[in-house]
């Protein structure tokens, strides 16, 4: 069976004090329970190595929220996949849709970062979606597919197997508007046909899709039950260890 995930993108979110006090209450309710998924948080990069130290002892999963497309060098302000895993995180977002909107990320350059993460053992969850105005014009499986075929299907099937997908509407981003369940299950049945078709049905049974956008502690379950939705990429909801909690337990 394909890994369930549920993972908290906390963005440009807390002070060093604050972001202690929510992982380490997550840390602490998860101590012990079984859980049906894994847990993944992705605080920002001056918080990882808090975070790894408590991830440590209870089996939670740290991810950072980007990283450069370079290897290392004069490149100021950017932190490489090789510092990432000289900390020994786990996974990175890649092609966060306010990356892609505020800096200008392309398909191109997250193809790189992918690469970059893969040569260092970092798991890339690789964000996908749509605009309000491509879902209005009947374009978002265009949309898609694009970029699916720009920014992963570069990659062999073993590289392949490493990643994880978000598919993370735009329009549903921070907006309170939830894809209807119809809509996450429309769309991740169409992602993993596009897998299917490029890497066979093998590896696309065994990737996991997330998806994101206004899910929370009351949605969740209804979504993740959808049989291709495999857990969600958590935005505002997963800055409250309490709504967080609820969702990592909506499988
Ligand atoms: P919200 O859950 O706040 O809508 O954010 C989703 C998201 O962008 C996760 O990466």
């Amino acid at each position: 069976m394909r890994k369930k995930i549920v993972a908290g993108n906390w963005k440009m979110n807390k002070t060093f004090q604050d972001a202690e006090d929510l992982v380490s209450t997550i840390a602490d309710e998860l101590d012990g329970v079984d859980t049906a998924c894994e847990v993944v948080l992705c605080p920002p990069f001056p918080y990882l190595e808090m975070a790894s130290d408590y991830a440590d002892e209870s089996g939670l999963q740290i991810a950072a929220q980007n990283v450069s497309e370079f290897e290392d060098g004069a490149y100021t302000g950017e932190v490489s996949a090789s510092m990432l895993a000289s900390i020994e995180i786990g996974y990175c977002i890649v092609g966060h849709s306010e990356r892609r909107k505020y800096f200008g990320e392309t398909n191109a350059q997250l193809a790189t970062k992918v690469e970059k993460l893969l040569d260092h053992a970092i798991r890339p969850i690789f964000c996908i979606g749509e605009l309000l105005e491509e879902r209005n014009a009947n374009n978002h499986f265009e949309v898609v597919k694009r970029q699916l075929d720009e920014g992963l299907f570069q990659l062999n099937k073993d590289e392949f197997k490493e990643v994880v997908i978000a598919y993370e509407p735009v329009w549903a981003i921070g907006t309170g508007v939830t894809a209807t369940s119809a809509q996450a299950q429309e769309m991740h049945a169409f992602i993993r046909q596009q897998i299917t078709g490029k890497y066979g049905k093998p590896v696309a049974d065994q990737t996991t899709i997330l998806y994101g956008g206004s899910c929370n502690a009351k949605n969740a379950a209804e979504l993740f039950s959808n049989p291709d939705v495999d857990g969600g990429l958590i935005g505002g909801a997963s800055l409250v260890a309490e709504d967080f909690i609820k969702i990592v337990k909506s499988f």
